[in-house]
This record gives structure tokens, sequence and C-alpha cells, in this order.
């Protein structure tokens, strides 16, 4: 996700700022901006791309001497990578930059605009600078800033530097993080501890609510708009655990994560009882007769995943193909279907190809992507971003979450349009984040259990309906990350071919959710017990028959069943393949992104 740095100093900011920014590049990023307030001056600079063409912009800027700078990079969520829409962004004195998603952007520029204010960018971020102009016209520049933070709805990490205030740096935190270090004569901001290491050994990281101001002598600290004490602990020194934010594996982390990015999947797509999504414009897709979704690896399991949410709450027939397989079939794309493309990277050869096929046969094409401007989103008539950040781990994970969660909404919106009731779905939607939140005790469970499957000749993962793609994601993570046979397989079909290969160093991973074919799933595991399968079933149900039991929370949807059951595999294979001493972030032989056919 986006980086934020600042600082308040008398160093070359410029040198500064694009040090702390660097240390930031693992977050992943697509445009870059700096801001220097020196002397009432402002100097800002950005560009689109890598963080050598910020430095080349500003090669021949300097700053020494007392001044104050912002940096970012941002990863596009609202708006193309392009220069304008980078951050900083600027009103007629002061400038912005900011983590996270203002939920109520949309309210904000529509009230500014109706007084006259007109906007630069596409972002959300602007709304923040101009609002702050908007309310520093008749106050001092903090009760302005104080006042446009609590109209702020939905996450934000930001810093405001203003010619009318050229004295401070203005900050507020909610549901991203931000953090403050300081030395005796200087201040640092960042979103990560890694752009802090080697320049400050204490740090202040900032609660949500909060908001305050730095300036040369000052620190002021509002938590819930009362004062905080300035209380700083020790910052950790290692880099590399620090940019996993304290974990071992980026993938570790990226699981994690997966609470958080769902909730920016949802944000400013949920108006009252509705889905709306800005990156359709006006195409309300209520007319859409099939669908036809193209993927590869894990955004294969996404869209199969998806087909039964398009089957049963769209009420649209839909067909699901390998994208290596589409290209040379001549598939049939029909007038008046919609061909969707998922991608994590934007850049898979097979699905790239898949999607110039459907174009060129006329088909309205859609593409679900977590990288905007990526070739896939340049091709496409319109595209989702998926809002995951950039993944790291090889084996993908929150990038399959924000998928499913996505095409979860697309279905519903397709729903709607059609006059179909969801207000159930809308509930349970609101509730993905918290379901995807991960325990201290299921890992520990898992951690435990994983030392039991290290060997034997072979993983059957088995579930039905949705939970059939997910059984086959659960086993490709496994063969991803720990090298032995895995497959994942529909649980009613189990008893026409595999069912031969039971014995008990079969192992059987079986998804047994409450509210979706809980009865025949089981009886489907208990013909796999009969035959002394090692099966370790995952259920909100006690099953007294199985091996091995991880129990999942009573839930009011199968689709939360869905996200909590992911969880546990993601878990399971990772702590499988560290027990087998394997690269988790680099498996052996995989790429991350395959730009070849
Ligand atoms: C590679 C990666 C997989 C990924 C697949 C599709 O095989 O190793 O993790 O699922 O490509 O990638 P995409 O970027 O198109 O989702």
């Amino acid at each position: 996700m986006c980086g934020i740095v600042g600082y308040i100093g008398s160093r070359e900011k410029k040198n500064i700022i694009l040090e702390g920014l660097k240390e930031l590049e693992y977050r992943g990023y697509d445009s870059a901006g700096l801001a220097v307030l020196k002397d009432k001056e402002i100097d800002f600079f950005k560009a689109v791309g890598k963080l050598e063409n910020l430095a080349n912009k500003c090669e021949a800027f300097s700053s020494e001497g007392f001044g104050f700078a912002i940096g970012h990079t941002r990863w596009a969520t609202h708006g193309k990578p392009t220069e304008i829409n980078a951050h900083p962004h600027l009103g007629e004195y002061s400038c912005v930059i900011h983590n996270g998603i203002i939920e109520n952007y949309k309210e904000i520029k529509e009230k500014l605009e109706k007084e006259g204010i007109s906007f630069l960018s596409q972002t959300d971020t602007e709304v923040i600078v101009q609002l702050f102009e908007y309310y520093a016209k008749d106050m001092d520049a903090f009760d302005a800033f104080k006042k446009l933070v609590s109209e702020l709805k939905g996450a934000f990490a930001t810093l405001l530097i203003s010619k009318k205030e050229p004295t401070k740096v203005f900050f507020a935190k909610n549901a991203a993080p931000l953090i403050i270090g300081k030395n005796a004569d200087e201040t640092f901001f960042a979103s990560a501890d890694a752009a802090l290491i080697g320049k400050v050994n204490d740090v202040i990281y900032l609660e949500d609510v909060s908001y305050g101001y730095a300036s040369k002598n000052e620190l002021l600290i509002y938590e819930n708009d009362i004062l905080r004490a300035n209380t700083f602990v020790k910052l950790p020194s290692d880099k590399a655990y620090a940019q996993k934010d304290g974990f071992r594996f980026f993938m570790e982390k990226e699981i994690y994560e997966q609470s958080n990015v769902l909730s920016e999947v949802l944000m400013g797509r949920i108006e009252g009882e509705e889905i709306i999504f800005d990156e359709l414009k006006n195409e309300n897709l209520k007319d859409v007769e099939e669908l036809s979704i193209c993927a590869c690896g894990t955004s294969y399991h996404a869209a199969l995943s998806s087909s039964y949410l398009f089957n049963r709450l769209s009420k649209v027939k839909t067909s699901v193909e390998i994208a290596s397989e589409f290209r040379y079939k001549d598939g049939i794309v029909k007038e008046n279907s919609l061909f969707v493309v998922i991608s994590q990277s934007g850049e898979t050869a097979d699905t790239l190809e898949a999607l110039k096929i459907a174009k060129q046969k006329g088909a309205k094409t859609v593409a679900i992507c977590n990288v905007d401007n990526s070739s896939i989103v340049r091709l496409a008539d319109y595209s989702i971003l998926t809002r995951a950040g950039i993944e790291k781990g090889v084996a993908s994970t929150k990038a399959f979450a924000t998928q499913i969660l996505t095409l979860w909404m697309l279905a519903i919106f397709i729903a709607q349009k059609k006059g179909f009731d969801m207000n159930k779905e809308l509930k349970a939607l609101r509730h993905i984040p918290k379901v995807a939140l991960v325990t201290q005790k299921l890992h520990d469970k898992i951690h435990r259990l994983s030392k039991r499957y290290l060997d034997g000749h072979g993983f059957f993962f088995i579930g039905r309906d949705v939970f059939y793609p997910l059984a086959l994601e659960g086993a490709l993570k496994l063969k991803e990350l720990s090298y032995l046979h895995a497959e994942g397989y529909p649980a009613g079909e189990m008893k026409h071919g595999p069912i031969a290969l039971a014995d008990s160093k079969l192992y059987t991973i079986a998804l047994m959710p409450e509210l979706c074919l809980y009865d025949k799933t089981k009886s489907n595991v208990e013909e796999l017990i009969a035959r002394d399968s090692t099966v370790l079933c995952i259920s909100p149900n006690e099953f007294e028959l199985s091996d091995d039991f991880i129990k999942t929370n009573k839930q009011e949807h199968f689709m939360c069943e869905f996200f909590e059951m992911m969880i546990i595999v993601q878990l399971l294979a990772m702590e499988i393949s560290i027990r087998l001493g394997n690269d988790v972030d680099m498996p052996r032989n995989l790429a991350k992104s395959v730009t070849v056919e």
C-alpha cells in the first residue's frame, strides 16, 4: 500500500524524504511525490513510476536549513497512477499526503464544488487539502485542520503543510498506521518502522482517532480530542523484520493483513443498502445474459468460486475457464455476454491473451485486478481494482481474498439491478473483515497440528459448492509451499475414483461448513473414514469420527464460513512448509507473475 514519510529539521530535506521512501518501496507503488515547506514557500515534485524518476525531477532542487518536508509513494486505488493523481495534493497554499481511503470523499467533494471549488485530481485525498483551505479562510490553521479531520470517514494517515501556518506539520490518523519519531532537533513521520530505522531510536505509534501538530519545539497529539502524553517506545532495529511488520514471512504478514484489505475492498462501495462500483461508470449489467470468466492459478480459483455466486445471486449463467485453455479453443463469446478476467498482477500472459481474444470477438470486458495501469487494466473496457496492496509472497493469499470479496459484490450488484433483495448478503459482506481476523489461538492450533502432516502419499482437500474451489485453492497452497502432492476435489466426486487411494496415509482435509450442504459433505467424509483415511475436518460442528478437528465459528452466512476456512487452509499450508524448512515467500520453480505462455 502507499507509504508516507515526513521530516522537520535542518538536513537536506529532499534526501531525507527520498531515503525514507526508498525504505518503503517494498510496500509497492506506482507514483511518488514530495513537498518541502521552507521560508514560507512550498516546492513540490511528483513523478509516475519508480523513485528514480522523482529523484531526477528534483535533482536541481536543494533545501538545506530548517524546514518541513513530506513525501509519499502511491498505490493507485481511486484514479489512475498519473502525475496529477500522485501525492502531495495541492490547494492554493497548502499540500497534503494521505494513506487509506476517505469513504465520504464524494459528499465532501460535492459540497465544496457547490461552493465553487474545483478539483484537479480524481483522488479521494484531494478533499483533505481543499476542505482545509475552505475552513482556514475563517479560522486558525489548526482549528481548520481539526474541523476537517472530524468530517473524514474511513481510513487515513495524513500529513499536511501550509503556508498559512509555515511552522507546523499537521497530522491525523485513523485505521491506517502513522508513527512519529524524535531526535533532539528533528521530528520524523512514517507509515512503517522501516523508514525510521537508523534515523531515530524512540517513536510513538499513534492510536486511531488521533490528530495534532509538530513544530520545531512542540509535538501535540490529541487522542479522541484529548491531549495525550508523548510517551515514546523503542523502535525495532532490524529492517527486514520491520518490513514484514514483525512477521516471519511476507506471506504470514499478508495472511494477517486480510482483515484490513477486505475492509478496503468494501470502503466507499456500499451506500445505504446498495452496492456501487464507480469503475463501471453507468454500466448496470442488468441485461447481461451470460458471464464468461477467465484466469490462471489462484485467480482461477476465485473465478470458480464466484461462478456459484453469479448463478445463485445474479441468476446469470456463468462459465469459467483457465485462460491457457480458452486461448486455443476458439471459444464462443455471445452477444449480451460479459467477459471477466481476473488477475492479481494484471500481466499474466495467458489471461491477457484471453482478454484480447474476447475483445476481438466483440465481448464487453471487465478486469478484476490488483494493479492499476497493468496491461490487463489498460485493455479491458472496465476494471475493478481489488485494493489488496502489493503482495510479496509468491503464493497468493490476500489477493485471493480481495478477489473473492470483489466478485461477490459484483454478483450482488447485478442482482440488485435486477431488483432482487440483497439485504442478507449485504449484512454478511459487512461482517467479513471481522471474520478474517486471525487469532493467536487458531494459529497455535494449526501450528501444533501441522506436525502430523509432513509425509504421507498425498492430500485431498475436499468440499462442495463454493467450498470446492476453496478446496482447490487449499491444495494449491500446500503444493506451492510444501512440494507435497495435494489435490482439491469435489467431496461428492471422491467415490468416483479417488477413493481407491484411501488408506491411513492419504490425508483428507475436509471443508464442512454448517450452512452449505453439511449433511452431504459429512456423508462423503464418512465414506473416506470407513476406508481408513486420515481426516482433518474443519467445521463449526463437532465431528467425533475425524482424526483431527479444527472448530470454526458459527456464522450466519456460508460466505463467512468460506473466509474463515480460507484462512485455515492458508495457515495450514504455511505451517507445514515451515516445518519442512522450505522458503515460504519464494517457493522453488514459481514466479509471482508469469508473463510468458
Ligand atoms: C502465477 C502465480 C500465482 C498466480 C498466477 C496468476 O502462477 O505464482 O500465484 O495465481 O500466476 O497470476 P495473476 O497475477 O494473473 O493473478
